[in-house]
C-alpha cells in the first residue's frame, strides 16, 4: 500500500479503541482480481447491520516486533490468538507498522459478538475495527477512504464495514481505486432477520472458495457480468426507493454467487438442509403478502431482507421453519468509531 497523502506519523506509542459492525452484502463480492491486495473481481454493495459489533484495542509495545511479529500479542475473546488466525493480524499489523514507519510490537485485543467463521461477517467487523484501532495506536491520521482501503487489505468485505448503512465498494484496478463509500437511499426503511442455522466454522474459507471458483468454475466470467447488471439495477432500485426490487435484486444476486461456486472443481456448497427450509418459508411469507427476501454468504446461515415495519411479523413467520435456528433481527447499523486510549476493551 502506497501512502496516503493524508498519512502523518507520530512517534509516540499509543492506544487506541475501535468499534466496527458486521455487514451483509446485497450485491454479493465473490472472487478477485488479485489476491494480495484483495481486489475485488466485481464491485458490490453492503448494508451495515447493528448487528454483531467487533470493540477492537491496540496498544503499541515498547519492544520490537520481531520476527513474523513474534512479540505481538493477540487475543481474541478470551484466548491468544494462533494458527492462520494470528497470521493474519500480524500480517496486518505489519502493513500498519510499514505506513507509519515503525518496528514497534503491539497488543491486539478483538471481542466479538458474532460467531467467527460461520458467514457472518465477523471478518468485515474484525479487520474494519482492527484498521482504526491499530492505524490511531501507530499514530496514522487516516480519511474514512484511506481506512476502507486499509481494512479491504485485512478481509476484502472489511472495506465495506468502515461506513454505516448502505455501502457500495468500488472493485477498483488498484489500491487507490478499490474502496468503499456510503450510497444515500434516504427513503428506504431497511431491515434484516439474520438467521443463525449453524455458528460452527465453514470448513472452506471464503479465500480458498473464491480462489477456486475463479479458477475453475465456468460460470465465473458469467458471475462477474451478471454482477455488474445487478447493481447498476440495485443503484436505480435503491434511488427510486423501490423496496421490491432491491429484493428481488438481492435474492436473485445470492443465487447467481451460490450457482457459481456449485459449479466449481470440486463444488463448494455452503447450504445446508435447514438453510433450504428458511429459503422455502421466505417464498411462502412472500406468497402470504409479506414483503421479505433471502440471502446468503460463505456460510449455511440465512438473512432475511424486509421493510424495518415489518422486522417483528418476519421474525415471527421464521421461527418455526427452522426450531433449532436463532433469530436475530437487525436494523441499518453505524460505521467505524475510533476512539483514542483503551476504551472498553481492556
Ligand atoms: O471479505 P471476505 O473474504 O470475508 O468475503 C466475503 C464474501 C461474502 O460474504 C460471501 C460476500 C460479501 O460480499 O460479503
Amino acid at each position: 500500500m502506497s501512502t496516503p497523502a493524508s498519512t502523518t506519523t507520530s512517534p509516540a506509542a499509543g492506544t487506541a479503541t475501535a468499534v466496527a459492525h458486521s455487514n451483509i452484502a446485497l450485491i454479493k463480492y465473490w472472487g478477485k482480481q488479485d489476491d494480495a491486495l484483495h481486489l475485488p473481481a466485481t464491485s458490490s454493495l453492503s448494508l451495515t447491520l447493528d448487528a454483531h459489533p467487533t470493540t477492537t484495542t491496540v496498544r503499541v509495545l515498547d519492544g520490537p516486533a520481531g520476527t513474523a511479529g513474534s512479540a505481538d500479542e493477540v487475543m481474541i475473546g478470551a484466548a491468544p490468538a494462533t494458527g492462520g488466525t494470528r497470521d493474519r493480524v500480524v500480517r496486518f499489523l505489519d502493513l500498519v507498522r510499514a505506513l507509519a514507519g515503525s518496528d514497534r510490537a503491539a497488543a491486539v485485543t478483538s471481542v466479538s459478538t458474532a460467531p467467527l467463521g460461520a458467514g457472518l461477517a465477523s471478518s468485515a467487523a474484525g479487520f474494519a475495527a482492527l484498521a482504526g484501532a491499530a492505524a490511531a495506536a501507530y499514530g496514522l491520521t487516516l480519511s474514512p477512504r484511506e481506512l476502507s482501503r486499509l481494512a479491504r487489505r485485512g478481509s476484502g468485505s472489511a472495506s465495506r464495514s468502515v461506513f454505516g448503512g448502505l455501502v457500495v465498494w468500488h472493485a477498483g484496478t488498484d489500491d487507490l481505486t478499490s474502496y468503499a463509500e456510503p450510497v444515500e437511499a434516504p427513503e428506504l426503511d431497511l431491515a434484516m432477520v439474520i438467521v443463525t442455522l449453524n455458528a460452527g466454522h465453514k470448513a472452506v474459507s471464503s479465500r480458498v472458495a473464491m480462489r477456486r471458483t475463479v479458477d475453475t468454475s465456468p460460470f465465473f466470467a458469467a458471475w462477474v457480468q451478471a454482477a455488474g447488471a445487478d447493481l447498476a439495477d440495485m443503484l436505480a432500485a435503491l434511488a427510486a426507493a423501490d423496496l421490491p426490487r432491491v429484493g428481488a435484486i438481492t435474492e436473485s444476486n445470492a443465487m447467481r454467487m451460490h450457482a457459481t461456486m456449485l459449479g466449481a472443481v470440486p463444488p463448494v456448497r455452503y447450504w445446508e438442509p435447514a438453510s433450504l427450509a428458511v429459503l422455502d418459508r421466505v417464498r411462502d411469507l412472500r406468497a402470504a403478502g409479506l414483503g421479505c427476501w433471502a440471502t446468503m454468504d460463505a456460510g449455511p446461515n440465512v438473512k432475511v431482507l424486509c421493510r424495518g415495519a415489518d422486522l417483528a411479523a418476519v421474525a415471527a413467520g421464521l421461527a418455526d421453519a427452522v426450531p433449532t435456528a436463532s433469530l436475530l433481527p437487525a436494523r441499518p447499523g453505524p460505521g467505524l468509531v475510533v476512539q483514542p486510549g483503551a476504551g472498553v476493551a481492556r
